[in-house]
């Protein structure tokens, strides 16, 4: 069975106190799943910032799996005058390893530009934090027929400045926004259409070799978990809702496992 990637953001939930908790109760549930934790699953969780210290030091006080840490959002300088923001620094000193770029909530909501998370994913790859890039299009995008140009806009202009190493170091999150939050999962095969597209994109700025891991996301729970992770070109879920919780979020892969 092809690895899985588990990947859980939290957005703006969990107080430091809920995120505890949640660790708490990770521990128990993903006891069944030791013998893959870290092989055949990798597993990591984006708190928000006021949680990611806590979440770095309940993870490295576990004894049994453990989740990879990750930050929803970072800015592209190390320091300065940029009031509200978060450094790389800081959540490296968290024990964040990864970080979300490009989040359709960033892009639609807080109006980030492609330029912007073209910037914020070369400093994560500088600083040797993997990006998870989100891209994906809006519901009138895709019943207008744009969805590929605006996709292809999206990741070519975070790729294309980047080196074959620096493209295979990235974790790509295909999420269309008409999914996100809804309960409308786009279906196993229009997710698998856009991932095996991205996969060839990406192989191709990278003149080949490159195994690039390509997630889907958008309204991924238990319930959904096997079609979609069973297709060929999806290895693994960017999940928000289903994820607050351990058993729901664990319940994606067990779901996708045992069948
Ligand atoms: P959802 O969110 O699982 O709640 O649809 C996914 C995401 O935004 O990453």
């Amino acid at each position: 069975m092809k690895k899985i990637r588990l990947y859980g953001n939290w957005k703006m939930n969990m107080t430091r106190g809920e995120t505890l908790a949640f660790f708490a109760e990770f521990e128990k549930s993903a006891k069944p799943l030791a013998a893959v934790v870290g092989k055949a699953l990798e597993v990591a969780v984006f708190p928000p910032f006021t949680a990611l210290w806590a979440a770095g030091e309940a993870i490295r006080a576990m004894e049994g799996p453990a989740p990879l840490l990750g930050a929803q959002n970072v800015h592209f300088e190390p320091k300065g005058a940029f009031t509200g923001e978060v450094s790389i620094p800081m959540v490296e000193e968290c024990g964040a390893t990864h970080v979300i770029i490009g989040h359709s909530e960033r892009r639609h909501i807080f109006g980030e530009s492609d330029g912007l998370i073209a910037q914020k994913t070369k400093a994560c790859l500088a600083a040797g934090l993997t990006p998870v890039l989100c891209y994906g299009e809006t519901l009138e995008e895709r019943e207008s027929g744009r969805a590929f140009e605006v996709m292809g806009r999206q990741l070519c202009s975070a790729l294309e400045p980047l080196s074959a190493d620096e493209l295979g170091r990235i974790v790509y999150a295909y999420e269309p926004v008409w999914a996100i939050g809804t309960g409308k999962s786009a279906t196993a095969d229009e997710a698998q259409e856009v991932c095996a597209w991205s996969k060839e994109l990406i192989a191709g700025l990278a003149k080949g070799g490159v195994d690039a891991a390509v997630l889907y996301g958008g309204s991924v729970k238990g319930a959904n978990a096997k079609e979609l992770l069973s297709m060929e070109a999806i290895d693994g879920a960017l999940v928000g809702g289903a994820s607050l919780k351990a058993e729901s979020f664990l319940e994606i892969y067990t779901a996708y496992a045992e069948a």
